[in-house]
């Protein structure tokens, strides 16, 4: 298997195959994978370049099935696979059938909400010295129905082969709101906690539809937080690269990264994004 291009940075390099992902996957060398970062599509009709993102559900969930014997075959024994998935205000169990099929090769360790947007009235906050009035933060996409919420949240099922993973939890840790918490726990010997399963990472504003030349990516803020959370990796992966979030992110952390993608166009520009 021939990569399409590889991008050396540092001491690690990311290596680019235009191809599907679940026979490139079986190509690279075994249990050689520590974290995957991915987002599949969705399978909800959105207008991709080159993938056809409407299947019907059985076949998506049969597809899905062979991605994840995909992942696991390349992946570490103590390996994390995060998946990123969504759904839409008509169809809410998208993410779960998929978590579903998935459970039957992988052990389901957390669940992240990432949440995209997040309202917080005063009232309810009650004595942060930092909140001084009601605080609405993220982009909220208005939703014209008066059946469905404004959907402001997706997930990130954090899977692992036996659900017993070792996780570097502060590195994604916040410093403590009571600093006297910190020694008086055996535990909290520095001024870093565990953030929690919520992760709020809102897009960055674009002006211009250009700026995001890829209908579905997730911020590399998200890569970068999973990655850090699973530790030290020497090797990260995305079989759906899209335009490269996941490169980027591993390069950020002086990663090595393998990706997977089937439409050229993202794929230069991810190469562009990481180089
Ligand atoms: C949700 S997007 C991923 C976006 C990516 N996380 C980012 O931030 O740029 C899913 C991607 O999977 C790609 N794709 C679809 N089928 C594929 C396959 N069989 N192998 C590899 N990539 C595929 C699509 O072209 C699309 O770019």
């Amino acid at each position: 298997m021939e990569p399409y291009r590889v991008v050396r940075y540092g001491k690690g390099a990311a290596t680019f195959y235009l191809q599907d992902c679940v026979a490139g996957l079986g190509e690279i060398k075994e249990k050689s994978v520590d974290v995957v970062v991915t987002s599949p599509p969705y399978n909800i009709g959105v207008g991709y370049s080159s993938y056809r993102d409407t299947l019907p559900r059985e076949k998506y969930l049969e597809w899905m099935q062979q991605v994840a014997a995909a992942v696991k075959g390349a992946l570490a024994d103590d390996g994390s696979f995060f998946l990123n998935i969504g759904n839409r205000p008509k169809d809410q169990w998208i993410a779960w059938d998929v978590a579903l099929v998935l459970r039957r090769q992988f052990a389901l360790q957390n669940v992240i909400h990432w949440v995209k947007s997040i309202a917080i009235s005063k009232a309810d906050a009650g004595n942060y010295p930092s909140i001084t009035g009601d605080v609405a933060v993220g982009h909220f996409k208005p939703v014209v129905s008066n059946r469905f919420l404004n959907d402001c949240h997706e997930y990130i099922f954090h899977f692992t082969k036996a659900g017993d993973a070792k996780m570097d939890k502060l590195a994604v840790g916040i410093p403590y709101q009571d600093k006297s918490n910190i020694g008086r726990w055996k535990t909290a010997k520095q001024d870093r906690r565990d953030r929690g399963n919520t992760w709020f990472i809102p897009y960055k504003t674009i002006q211009n539809k250009k700026d995001r030349p890829h209908p579905a990516t997730f911020p590399v803020k998200l890569p970068e937080m999973c990655i850090r959370l699973h530790g030290s990796a020497k090797l990260v992966a995305d079989p759906f690269t899209g335009i490269g979030s996941t490169a980027l992110a591993a390069k950020n952390l002086g990663t090595s990264f393998v990706g997977f993608e089937i439409d050229r166009g993202y794929l230069d520009e991810a190469i562009a994004r990481v180089s």
